[in-house]
């Protein structure tokens, strides 16, 4: 499961659009019904209308009725892949939105050298729709 979504997120990294910052970021975001949407990063003039990979993959998902997700693959660096990328705290709460705690953040350099961690570990004690009621 995970070499799969590292691999969609390298190949849809590929269509990045970051003219101003050079980093390239995929993303892959996997379906409880186990289809995948994919996302890059859509940077803007206006830097501040710059668009993560993995909130470009969840408003797809979302736009396509999908709301329950399992895990996310993501794969970031400026030439290369050199590094892992994990989610800025923007696109950690735009996930608790729509996924628990046990979300799976996969952040990854290549099919074979990856990290696993998870929502939950990424955002504790967040804020969410729960706190609204
Ligand atoms: N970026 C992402 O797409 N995801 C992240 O988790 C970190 C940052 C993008 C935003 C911007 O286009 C570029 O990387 C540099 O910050």
């Amino acid at each position: 499961m995970e070499e799969e979504l590292i691999e969609r997120a390298l190949q849809v990294r590929k269509n990045a659009y970051a003219p101003y910052s050079g980093f390239r970021v995929g993303a892959a975001l996997l379906c409880a019904d186990g289809s995948v949407y994919t996302g890059c990063n859509v940077e803007s003039a206006a830097y501040a209308a710059c668009c993560c990979a993995e909130r470009t993959a969840v408003s797809k998902a979302v736009s396509e009725g999908r709301r329950s997700f399992l895990a996310i693959a993501i794969v970031g660096g400026k030439e290369q892949v050199k590094d892992y990328c994990f989610p800025c705290g923007v696109c950690r709460q735009v996930l608790r939105e729509f996924c628990p705690d046990t979300l799976q953040v996969i952040a990854a350099i290549s099919c074979e050298d990856y990290r696993v961690t998870t929502l939950g570990a990424l955002l504790p004690e967040s804020f969410s729709a729960a706190d609204l009621q």
